[in-house]
């Protein structure tokens, strides 16, 4: 409209265009006056406060505002008409509003001032903004999240760098010890044996867990029945956990299998065990429940982790200590610990954390201090797969004779020439290759070999799982054993099956590598 047409207009018309833009308006127009009184209020403002008109014209506006404003408008109005000093007109600002039902919610407001007749009025426009400040807490919360994962992300490629190097360090230590062994004959010598094999099976016992945190570990997946596993574990708990906590347990009926190492899981949740009785010292109720929890689209937008889709649930619940917000941000990192020396290492958590998130699913933390902790741990539905019993391995003895042929393939000199050593000893032939396409090379010039023994991770553009599958191809019949302490590969179990590739885990004892050569030797030949 422009200042023209409005002047030409008459009274009538011209108020009858005002109204007509206020009784449209999406956004809540109150006039009041001098005194805070209501003169009027637009259909907008009825809907966003509850209010009728009639209930509204004449009342204080103080009726729409929650404490403290409500306390302050007088002030306020009072402050402005005394000292021009505007702090709200022509400024606008968020504050909230209160509705009939006294419900509140945040607005901007805006106000503006006219004088009419010798008198003083305000207008106030009012938008309901409570949708625009969800979407901000949302986003501010995927921020977080992503800042927390990516975190997470780079402590683990440290850790799962610093663990693999220190891997293949001890594989030589705890090797070589263990050749030494015969060949010391006095007493004395061989409890100093004894000690350093002793310091490196702590290590190893260290960069397991670490391995474990940066999802590079070996797991031993099964199918399991959550239920029959919390059950053998809290039975173990209750004796070891002592009588100041109560411990129990509800199990949904009907949970669905998943698939995960049982021996790390039952760790997984000793570990957070044992944390909650270290946060309840006077005593208190430790919970364990299990259930089914479907995840849909929506609830997975929350939980950007997770796709959408079927897991079972894992629920630790303490009435502890709890934790605050800054310790809980950072209780997965590896070696976070609050308790003092010698009490926490801060590797439970990072194992939990590293194990949860390798067999596929996610953990999240409740925690309120001074009420307790829950730990949820979602683990994601097995398909149809039937339940396997997690026998023990079996370990064959180190003394028989073997007469074949084994390549060994492995980047790491030291290493590799341990290996030879012991697979010599052990009474094999070896040949030996530094990488994938010389160990190929080898094959294709016809070089008798009946086992590839080959590392995972290898520079020179092929992994062991690569090798593995070319040898077969080129040699139909040919057998296979991966070693690996370290792998993303190992992270693809299911290929691995689908491929009937073992994996021998480092650092491993002579008899385990008897026992996973004769195992891989006696298997039938390849059907395909
Ligand atoms: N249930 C809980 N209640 C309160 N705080 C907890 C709980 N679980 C973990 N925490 C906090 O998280 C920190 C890290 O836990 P984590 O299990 O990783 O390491 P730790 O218990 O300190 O040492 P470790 O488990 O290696 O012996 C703990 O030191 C503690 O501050
Ligand atoms: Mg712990």
């Amino acid at each position: 409209m422009s200042q023209n047409a409005a002047e030409t207009s008459s009274p009538a018309v011209q108020a009858a265009k005002l109204r007509g833009i206020l009784e449209s308006a999406v956004t809540a127009i109150i006039t009041i006056d001098h005194r805070g009184l209501i003169e009027t209020v637009n259909p907008a403002t009825e809907r966003l406060f509850g209010y009728g008109a009639a209930e509204l014209i004449g009342q204080n506006v103080k009726v729409l505002m929650p404490q403290p404003y409500r306390a302050e408008h007088d002030g306020y109005i009072a402050n402005y008409a005394g000292t021009g000093v505007k702090k709200i007109i022509g400024i606008g600002r968020e504050v909230s509003g209160r509705r009939k039902d006294g419900t509140t919610f945040p607005l901007h407001l805006s106000v503006s001032e006219f004088d009419a007749e010798g008198r003083r009025y305000f207008t106030g426009m009012i938008h309901d903004i409570s949708d625009r400040q969800h979407v901000e807490d949302a986003l501010r919360e995927s921020e977080r999240q992503l800042a927390q994962s990516q975190k997470m992300e780079a402590v683990g490629q440290l850790t799962g760098g610093i663990a693999h190097d220190f891997n293949n360090l001890l594989l030589v230590v705890t090797g070589n010890l263990e050749l030494l062994e015969p060949r010391l004959l006095d007493d004395e010598s061989r409890a100093l044996l004894k000690e350093a094999q002793d310091a490196a099976a702590l290590g190893s016992k260290l960069t397991d867990q670490l391995l474990t945190f940066a999802r590079r570990r070996h797991m031993d997946a099964h199918v399991i029945q959550l239920n029959d596993l919390v059950v053998s574990v809290t039975d173990m708990l209750r004796r070891t956990l002592g009588e100041h906590i109560t411990l129990s347990t509800s199990l949904a009926p009907e949970v669905w299998a998943t698939r995960a190492d049982p021996g790390q899981f039952q760790s997984a949740i000793v570990n957070m065990a044992v944390n909650a009785r270290d946060a309840m010292a006077q005593g208190g109720k430790l919970v364990v429940e299990t259930r089914n929890m479907v995840f849909d689209e929506q609830h997975a937008d929350f939980h950007s982790e997770l796709p959408p889709g079927e897991y079972v649930q894992l629920s630790i619940s303490d009435s502890g200590t709890g934790m605050p917000p800054d310790v809980r941000d950072r209780v997965f990192e590896p070696f976070f610990t609050t308790k003092e020396k010698g009490r926490g290492t801060g590797l439970g958590l990072a194992m939990v954390y590293g194990f949860v998130k390798q067999s596929g699913g996610h953990v999240t933390i409740y925690s309120e201090v001074g009420h307790g902790t829950t730990i949820n741990l979602y683990l994601p539905r097995a398909d149809g797969a039937s339940v396997e019993d997690a026998a023990g391995a079996k370990k064959a003895d180190t003394d028989t004779r073997a007469r074949e042929t084994i390549l060994v393939v492995e980047d790491d000199e030291r290493v590799r020439q341990l290996t030879i050593k012991r697979l010599k000893l052990i009474g094999y032939q070896v040949l030996e290759a530094h990488d994938g396409p010389s160990a190929l090379e080898m094959l294709r010039r016809g070089d008798e070999v009946d086992l590839v023994f080959t590392d995972v991770i290898m520079p020179g553009g092929l992994s062991g799982r690569e090798v593995a599958i070319r040898a077969r191809e080129m040699k139909p019949g040919i057998k296979v054993l991966l070693t690996s302490g370290y792998a993303e590969e190992l992270v693809h179990g299911d290929e691995l099956q689908r491929e009937r590739l073992k994996v021998l885990r480092k650092p491993y004892q002579q008899a385990d590598l008897v026992a996973a050569l004769r195992d891989v030797l006696a298997e039938p030949p390849a059907a395909s």
